[in-house]
This record gives structure tokens, sequence and C-alpha cells, in this order.
């Protein structure tokens, strides 16, 4: 068998038993507690995965892009939710052409969004599903008050080409938490402001068939989810140094990591490894998600990593790591990092490959 030591550095790796058990530890928290779970792949992009998602029990996919919708619809994932708005028209005419081969459901928070996507698809003959969205605290996209998803619901059921389906939020403002308890707050408040907009949209006749919510640490934390029917966590498959470090995860529950080598060591306190910045991105975390650094040196002892370059990352403590020496990364930010890799290997624990997997980003179109 080939050993990821005789792969050149630095090489991301995916620990198969750990990301088999982080899938069905969800798979089972969701059938707790009745969800439907529709885990946003962006967090691999890789089609084996979400396969596995499926098998273990998943009812679809998210994702945030086309591409990534179209690779997935390509290796016959069809039941897709892009949570993202789409309102370009060049970008409409591409989702009206994947809604003939894939059931698709889109986001909307605005007026317009709706006018060119019902305009599209009724000019090409294609239907989509619309979820709006929901702003919780997040103040990314979405709309904070009830009377505006309801007079946009509205708008929805009256487009002949489009299927109002439901509401969605992501609660991603728990990873700029102040702790524990303030994670738990938010995933009691995004519950309890999408169940109430869900019943103000049931007064008016408009009943949501999907109230979805999802982030890692929100849904692991949440302890009730009263009317919602679909998490969308998506990080959770492999957890990451952020995760570790807002409580969500513990370093065991990492199956993604980076296998770097020192590369200099010019002074005492000081040690160089071949990887940076594009390979690790450059997210440290926040509040309750700070990392102290840019990723940590795991194994074979441990480092926070200080500053990072391009291509380097600087250790400024001393160790007792030599020059030449491979080194095991728990980078900050998982999805980042798989994202940016060529490609990631599925490896026992024993460091066996078992797969190799190309980023579909680069080969797949
Ligand atoms: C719309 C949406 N849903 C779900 C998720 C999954 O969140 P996490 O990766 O924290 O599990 C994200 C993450 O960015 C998101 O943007």
């Amino acid at each position: 068998m080939r050993m990821v030591s005789e792969i050149p550095t630095p090489v991301v790796t995916i620990e198969k038993d750990v990301l088999e058990r982080n899938i069905r530890r969800m798979a089972d928290l969701s059938r707790r507690h009745g969800l439907n779970l529709r885990p946003h792949v962006k967090t691999h992009n890789v089609p084996e995965i979400a396969a596995l998602q499926l098998r273990e029990g998943a009812a679809g996919i998210t994702v945030a892009t086309l591409p990534e919708a179209r690779a997935m619809a390509r290796h016959g994932m069809t039941d897709v939710f892009i949570a993202r708005e789409i309102t370009d028209w060049a970008d409409l005419k591409e989702l009206a052409e994947l809604s003939q081969r894939a059931d698709v459901g889109v986001a909307a928070d605005s007026e317009e969004g709706v006018k060119r996507l019902s305009q599209v698809m009724a000019d090409r003959g294609a239907k989509v599903s619309v979820l709006l969205e929901v702003d919780v605290g997040g103040h990314r996209c979405g709309m904070s008050k009830a009377d505006e998803v309801i007079a946009l619901a509205r708008r929805v059921q009256d487009a002949a080409a489009l299927a109002f389906r439901g509401i969605f939020t992501h609660e991603g403002h728990v990873y700029g938490a102040a702790d524990l308890p303030a994670i738990r707050a938010i995933a009691a408040e995004t519950v309890h402001r999408m169940r109430e907009t869900a019943d103000a949209l049931a007064a008016q006749g408009l009943r949501p068939k999907v109230v979805s919510v999802g982030s890692s640490p929100s849904v692991k934390t949440a302890t009730a989810f009263d009317g919602i029917t679909e998490i969308r966590p998506g990080n959770y498959v492999f957890n990451d140094a952020m995760q570790v470090a807002n409580g969500a995860a513990a370093e065991a529950d990492c199956a993604l990591k980076v296998i770097a080598t020192v590369v200099s060591k010019p002074e005492p306190g000081r040690f160089v490894l071949n990887v940076g910045s594009k390979l690790l991105g450059s997210d440290r975390g926040r509040h309750v998600s700070d990392t102290g650094g840019y990723g940590w040196v795991v194994s074979p002892e441990r480092h926070v990593i200080s500053r990072l370059y391009e291509e380097h990352s600087v250790v400024d403590s001393p160790g007792t790591l030599a020059v030449g020496q491979r080194v095991v990364l728990l980078p900050t930010h998982a999805c980042i990092v798989a994202n940016l890799a060529r490609a990631v290997f599925l490896v026992d624990s024993q460091g066996g490959v078992l797969e190799h997997w190309p980023n579909r980003r680069f080969s797949d179109g």
C-alpha cells in the first residue's frame, strides 16, 4: 500500500475513520431530533464524501455556487439547495439549465432577485423552488422582518415558474460568539426566530414546507429544534482548529490535516514550514473560535503557527524539530484548505493511502 510519507509535502489528508464517524454522528443527531439533514458540501466539494453523507441518511445536499451544484449533479446528486442568492443574468440562465437536470432549490431575499429568477425560469420553461433567506443576526444576506418575508413569499407564490418551498438561515455569527453559553444562546435564538417567521407565514396561508437552519457549532449545541425541519451543517465532516477552539469538536474528531516539512530553522526560537496561505488560507478564527494563530502543529509536538506567508508558515517558538522533519498541522479552517488543495488523500489511521480525490474545482470544470 502506498503510504502518505511517500507523497511530497505539503499534502492534505483525510482520515477515513474520523470522517465516517463525524458523518454518522451528525446523521444520528438529525434522526434523534426528527430533522432532515442537508449537509453543506462546500466544506469538501468531494462527490464521494457527499455520497457517503447521503448513504448515511442525508436528505439532499447544500451548495453555495453553481459550479459546486454542477459538479455534484454530474456525480448523480440531484437534490440540491443552492444557499446563495443568484441574480446575474448569465448565472440565472445556467441555473435554468441545471434545473432541467436536477431538483434545485435556490435562495432569494429581494424583490429584484425574485423578479429575475421568475423571468429567466419562465423564458426557458424551467421551474425552481425558492427558499427565502432570513437574517437572525449574522447580518450577511436575508430579511430580518417577518413582514418582508411574507411579502416576498407572496411574490414567489404568484410566479408560475417558481415554487415557494420555505425559509432558511445561516447563523454563522456563532463563530464570533464570546463563549459556549453565547453559542447556545445564538442556537436557541435562531430556532426561536425561524419558528416565529414560519408561524407568521402560516398565519397568512403561506406555511413553509422547509424551515432550515445550519452551522456546525450551533446544530451540535442546540437542545431543541421546535418548528425546524432541516439542518445544513457543513464543517462537521472534517472539523478544524476553530471547532476545537469553540468547543464543538475534540481534536480527535478532526479528519482533515495538512502534512508539511520544516524547511528552515534560522535561529533558536523560530522554525519555518513549506506551506502558507496558498493552501492554509489566512483565517485565525475570532472570539470563541480564535485559534491564536493560523493553525496548529499537532504532531510530533504542539505549536501555534504565528505568521503566514504565501508559501511559508512561521512558528515563533523553540521546538525540538529539525530541518527536513515532517509535521502534522491542524488548519484553522478546513473548508478553505479543501477548496485550495489540488487534491486530498483519504488515509487510514496508519497513514496508508486509500483514495486520491482531485479537487473538482480544477478537474471537473
Ligand atoms: C448558507 C450556509 N449554510 C450552512 C453552512 C454550514 O456552516 P458550517 O460550515 O458552520 O457547518 C454555511 C457555511 O458557510 C452557509 O453559508
